[in-house]
C-alpha cells in the first residue's frame, strides 16, 4: 500500500518510489516535482531529454539527498522496456507507483495514415505502457503499489484528424481497467484524462485562445493540475479502474 506517513519526517529510506516514463520535461517533470515534494523518491525515465533529466534529478537531490535518479532508454523493444524496469527498481530497491506518461501526439488525417505513424502512436501510447506494466507487475504486487496511465479526454470523444492517437489512448483506457481487474487486490490501476494542458511546442497563442473559449473554467490546465490528480490517485486506497478527466469541465461542452 502506498503510504506517505513515514516520509513526511524526511526519512528517505522508507519513502515510496514513483517511476515516471517520459518524465524529464513538461507534465512528467512537474509530476516528478509534486511527488517529490509529497515525500516520494523519484525515478525519471527519459529517452532523448538528457540535459532536462539530469538538471531535474540534481535539483531534487539538492533539496533532499539521494531522493531522485534517472534511467535513459529508447523503450523501443521489449528488452529495452524490461531493462528500464529493472534499472528503475535497482535505483532505490523498489518501485511503488508506475506512471505511464511518455507519449507521442500528432495528427493522422484519413487518407494520410501511414504504417510508420500508426506504429509510433500505438507504440508510445499503448504498447509501451502494456509491456511496462507487465515488466513491473511483480514488483508492484510485492509493494502493493499503483499504476497511473496518462490518457486523454480525446480517448473518450475524438479529436478531429487524430484517429490513430485517439484509438491508442482509448486502448490505454481498456488496458487500465484490465490491469485494475487482473492485478488486484495487490495493485490499483487508474488513468487521468487531461484536457488542454500544454500545447505541442509548435502551436501558437491563437489556438490557445480558441481552446480556452471551449473550457468552462476558462483557462488551460497546468501540469500541476495533472500532477496533483496523479498524487491523489497514487495514494487513494479504495479507487481502482477509474478514468479521471482533469479538463476544466471541457467534456461538458459540445
Ligand atoms: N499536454 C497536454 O495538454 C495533454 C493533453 C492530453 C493528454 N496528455 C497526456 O499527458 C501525458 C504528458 O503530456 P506531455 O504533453 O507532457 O507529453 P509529451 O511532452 O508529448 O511527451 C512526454 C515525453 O514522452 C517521451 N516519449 C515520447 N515518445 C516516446 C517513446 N516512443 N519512447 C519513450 N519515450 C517517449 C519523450 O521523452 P524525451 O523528451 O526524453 O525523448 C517526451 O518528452 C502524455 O501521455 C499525453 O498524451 C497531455
Amino acid at each position: 500500500m502506498v503510504r506517505l506517513t513515514s516520509t513526511i519526517s524526511g526519512i528517505n529510506s522508507n519513502a515510496p518510489v514513483v517511476f515516471i516514463t517520459g518524465g524529464a520535461r513538461r507534465v512528467g517533470a512537474e509530476t516528478a516535482r509534486v511527488f517529490h515534494t509529497a515525500g516520494f523518491r523519484v525515478v525519471i525515465h527519459y529517452r532523448s531529454s538528457e540535459r532536462d533529466a539530469n538538471e531535474l534529478v540534481s535539483q531534487l537531490n539538492h533539496t533532499r539527498p539521494n531522493s531522485a535518479a534517472c534511467v535513459q532508454s529508447p523503450l523501443d523493444t521489449r528488452d529495452h522496456v524490461q531493462s528500464a524496469a529493472l534499472a528503475a527498481i535497482e535505483a532505490f530497491g523498489q518501485v511503488d507507483v508506475l506512471i505511464n506518461n511518455a507519449s507521442s501526439f500528432f495528427p493522422t488525417p484519413w487518407g494520410e495514415i501511414t504504417d510508420e505513424a500508426i506504429n509510433t502512436l500505438m507504440h508510445s501510447n499503448l504498447l509501451l505502457p502494456m509491456v511496462m506494466i507487465q515488466a513491473l507487475a511483480p514488483e508492484l504486487k510485492r509493494r502493493e503499489g499503483a499504476i497511473i496511465n496518462l490518457v486523454d479526454i480525446h480517448a473518450l470523444r475524438p479529436l478531429a484528424n487524430h484517429p490513430a492517437y485517439g484509438a491508442a489512448k482509448a486502448g490505454l483506457i481498456s488496458l487500465t481497467k484490465s490491469a485494475a481487474l487482473d492485478l488486484a487486490p495487490q495493485v490499483r490501476a487508474n488513468a487521468i484524462a487531461p484536457g488542454a494542458i500544454l500545447l505541442p511546442e509548435h502551436e501558437g497563442d491563437e489556438y490557445e485562445q480558441e481552446l480556452t473559449r471551449s473550457i468552462p473554467l476558462a483557462r488551460m490546465g497546468s501540469p500541476t493540475d495533472i500532477a496533483e490528480a496523479a498524487l491523489f490517485l497514487a495514494t487513494a486506497p479504495y479507487i481502482s479502474g477509474q478514468i479521471l478527466p482533469v479538463d476544466g469541465g471541457r467534456t461538458l461542452k459540445q
